[in-house]
């Protein structure tokens, strides 16, 4: 298995209908290929964890990739896995516009309460550290 974390850009402002909607497609597609993780969304920045068989993986972040809803996407991350750090999620989503990020871990300090991509590619460590707080595995 492998994790890979990105970051991207959103297109446009997304309202909360259309990530409803995004999650709700992604997580039954996800299941039929048993793909787990947590997708963040704020100040028209996504950062998203994706886990499991690397061909799955790979081929969904292509799909992504090619998705018009977002661009410039970086990997920060790609790693094998022995086990997953989302076992349960089919895709754990956290808008951290509507919810409050004071209770994470550095993301007003690094981050300013709101997710920025510079920021992020400058702080990987850091961004990897906010994604995984969202884990049971981080405790
Ligand atoms: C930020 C972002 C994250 C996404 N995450 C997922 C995901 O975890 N799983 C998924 O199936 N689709 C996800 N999608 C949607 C895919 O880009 C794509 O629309 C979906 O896989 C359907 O692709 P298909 O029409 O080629 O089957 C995401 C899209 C965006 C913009």
């Amino acid at each position: 298995m492998i994790q890979l974390i990105y970051v991207s850009t959103s297109a446009n402002r997304p309202s909360e209908a259309e990530l409803v909607d995004l999650l709700e497609q992604a997580r039954l597609s996800n299941q039929r290929k048993n793909i787990t993780g947590m997708l963040l969304y704020s100040n028209g920045t996504y950062l998203q964890v994706l886990e499991g068989e690397s061909k799955d993986v790979h081929g969904l972040y292509d799909a992504i990739r090619n998705d018009p809803r977002n661009e410039g996407h970086v990997i920060l991350r790609e790693v094998e896995i022995p086990v997953r750090d989302f076992p349960d999620w089919s895709m754990g989503f956290e808008n951290l516009e509507s919810s409050s990020p004071d209770q994470l871990p550095g993301f007003i300090e690094v981050f300013g309460g709101k997710l920025d991509k510079s920021i992020a590619l400058n702080n990987k460590t850091n961004a990897i550290r906010l994604l995984m707080s969202f884990s049971k595995n981080s405790a």
